[in-house]
């Protein structure tokens, strides 16, 4: 099996919020890695990374990651560094890998306050800018298609669609955005 598009982008890119609307519109299964990976080890990704360390965290990811790419015949979104993990990024080899892409401020702004544990220590905002200019190149680079994620769901959703390579087949399917 095979995913329909495989969603990247930093945290707070709106993969998840995107990935549900894309398999509303699609009328597939969605599925979210990070949750998934909570779901098989029982414990949060805050968790893992407080207990086990980023390493760990980065083992289990590359775990639930590289199945559900065989597994799954939807929407697939992803953490927002699986795009820095080698075995992932063979694994994404030729997926439709769409890039959310999101500036620093409007991203930022999104996450928050959240209890994501990369920008859990000082200075989150600078952390979060940082973190994002470093991987930027590497999340275009694993992309057929990146998209400006501040636009509104409903275009993105559309957007998305008419880049897959079956654009015109899901036009004509009943229950998509067309
Ligand atoms: C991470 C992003 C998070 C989660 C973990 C690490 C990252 O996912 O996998 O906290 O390295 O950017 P989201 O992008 O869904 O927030």
């Amino acid at each position: 099996m095979t995913p329909i598009v495989v969603l990247t982008g930093f945290m707070g890119s709106g993969k998840s919020t995107v990935g549900q609307a894309l398999s509303d519109a699609l009328g597939v299964p969605f599925i979210d890695t990070d949750s998934e990976l909570e779901r098989r080890a029982g414990r949060s990704v805050a968790d893992i990374f407080a207990t086990d360390g980023e390493q760990a965290f980065r083992a289990v990811e590359t775990e639930t990651v590289t199945d559900v790419l065989t597994t799954s015949n939807g929407i697939v979104s992803l953490g927002g560094g699986s795009a820095t993990v080698p075995a992932i990024v063979a694994a994404l080899g030729d997926h439709h890998v769409v890039y959310l892409e999101i500036s620093a401020d409007n991203g930022y702004a999104r996450v928050a306050g959240s209890d994501r544990p990369l920008i859990a220590g000082e200075n989150p905002a600078g952390r979060y800018a940082e973190l994002l200019a470093m991987r930027a190149a590497t999340y275009r680079s694993i992309a057929k298609q990146t998209v400006d994620a501040s636009a509104p769901v409903a275009q993105l959703v559309s957007t998305i669609i008419k880049g897959l390579p079956d654009a015109g087949w899901y036009a004509s399917t009943p229950g998509d955005q067309a």
